[in-house]
């Protein structure tokens, strides 16, 4: 299926721009409808205006609180008929109020092995404890930050002596191919989120000839 995507960002957009490569490339059977950063100096915003992508600014600061943010973010997303949600770079955790609109339908991107690291700066969390693999995670979207169930993962060997900004560096080229096999097994419907008997939720891999039902 076409996956009608809204994507949030907040900053650089460079997974914003592997989507749209990805895209542009046939690579991936989607369609970004908009992208909404709740940063107006987000340089991902100059990415999707240069691919004629309908742009909008949500200032968080300027919402009376958390749920009227997401109230007006998913307003504005059906407004223009998103149907899945990518969080590419988005810095704002989401409440129910958000996810309860898209159920099932918001993946993000997060620079870990989750569930190791999770947070913000997870590149140097990973740096300042000494792993020697780090990498990333394509996950589903839950209340609980950065704890929803796992769609692709992609791992990093650390030098002995890399840099902090090598390595952030290095994940970033990994996240970009991440989620773009991620929103692919999604739009070929090859992935399934399943509740288990204790309330969680799992992903389910379908084979291509298995139906989806
Ligand atoms: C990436 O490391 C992403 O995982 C994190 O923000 C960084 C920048 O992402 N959440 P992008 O370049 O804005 O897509």
């Amino acid at each position: 299926m076409t996956l009608q995507l809204g994507v949030l960002i907040s900053g650089t957009g460079t997974n914003l721009g592997a989507i749209l490569d990805a895209i542009a490339s046939a690579k991936l059977d989607a369609k970004v409808r908009v992208v909404i950063s709740n940063r107006p100096d987000a340089r991902g915003l100059e990415r999707a205006k240069k691919s004629g992508i309908p742009t909008l600014v949500l200032d968080h600061r300027a919402a009376a609180s958390r749920e009227d943010f997401d109230r007006s973010l998913v307003q504005s997303l059906k407004a223009h008929g998103a149907e899945w949600i990518a969080l590419a770079g988005f810095m704002r955790v989401l409440t129910s109020t958000f996810l309860d609109a898209f159920p099932g339908r918001v993946v993000n991107i997060h620079p870990s092995l989750l569930p190791a690291f999770r947070g913000v700066d997870a590149q140097k969390q990973a740096h300042d404890y000494g792993v020697r693999v780090a990498g990333c995670t394509v996950h589903f979207v839950i209340p609980e930050v950065d704890a929803g169930a796992i769609i692709v993962q992609r791992a990093v060997a650390i030098g002995e002596h890399e840099s902090l900004e090598s390595l952030r560096s290095r994940i970033l080229v990994e996240e970009h191919i991440a989620f773009i096999d991620a929103l692919r097994l999604i739009s070929l419907e090859q992935v399934q989120l399943v509740q288990s008997t204790d309330g969680s939720t799992q992903v389910r891999f379908l084979s291509p000839s298995e139906p989806g039902r």
